[in-house]
């Protein structure tokens, strides 16, 4: 049997700060959904000043779908965010046409936590269609890094085509054990 729960058999959302309970702001999901009957699984996002990721995030309306939304930290003095469940990552792409920095920093510290990385299951890119080759090139590095599939990728907010797709793929993902296992090929991509 995989070390790794099912999405459909996690606990409800928990997230355990590491230090003191300053912020685990959010894009207005941080419990698990309240206004719907079980909850199915979550997404990490990462969102800088400009808050393009935020307000995907937000239009997504995930609380809707049992999925919880957590937000990683801005600042390098906050609290840091702790997962205890299969989550699927959302991150916008920086680095500037540089592809070996595409990571945010706050990204790599999240991912850098072992038990974070233990229960990412697929992970949806951002970026800049400018940046040419670097575009959205965050999210083929996680997958990379992580063995996780790269389940979808949009431009800055998003569309509502974007948000449509994420909405239903999402929801496809965690209803077909697409989170069970991390090393599982993707049973329902996002797109
Ligand atoms: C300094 C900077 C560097 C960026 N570098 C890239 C890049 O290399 N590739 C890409 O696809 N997008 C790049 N972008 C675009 C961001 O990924 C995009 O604006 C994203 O929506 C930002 O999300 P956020 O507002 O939630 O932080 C960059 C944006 C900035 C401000």
């Amino acid at each position: 049997m995989s070390a790794i729960a099912r999405a459909d058999a996690a606990e409800p959302a928990t997230v355990a700060t590491k230090q003191s309970s300053s912020t685990v702001p959010t894009a207005g999901a941080a419990e698990p959904a309240e206004s719907s009957s079980h909850h199915v699984g979550a997404v990490v996002y990462f969102s800088s000043a400009s808050e393009n990721t935020a307000r995907f995030v937000e239009h997504c309306r995930l609380n809707e779908l049992g999925i919880a939304s957590y937000r990683i930290p801005l600042r390098p003095g906050d609290e840091p965010l702790a997962v205890h469940e299969p989550y699927v990552l959302i991150v916008p792409t920086y680095g500037g046409g540089v592809v070996s920095k595409a990571v945010p920093p706050q990204v790599k510290r999240f991912l850098n936590d072992p038990d974070n990385r233990a229960w990412i299951r697929g992970v949806i890119a951002s970026g800049n269609t400018n940046f040419g080759e670097a575009y959205a090139a965050a999210g083929r590095i996680v997958s990379a890094k992580c063995k996780v599939p790269l389940l979808f990728t949009f431009e800055l907010m998003g569309t509502p085509e974007d948000v449509r797709k994420t909405r239903e793929g999402l929801a496809r993902f965690f209803a077909a054990d697409g989170a069970a296992t991390a090393d599982q090929a993707p049973v329902a991509p996002v797109a």
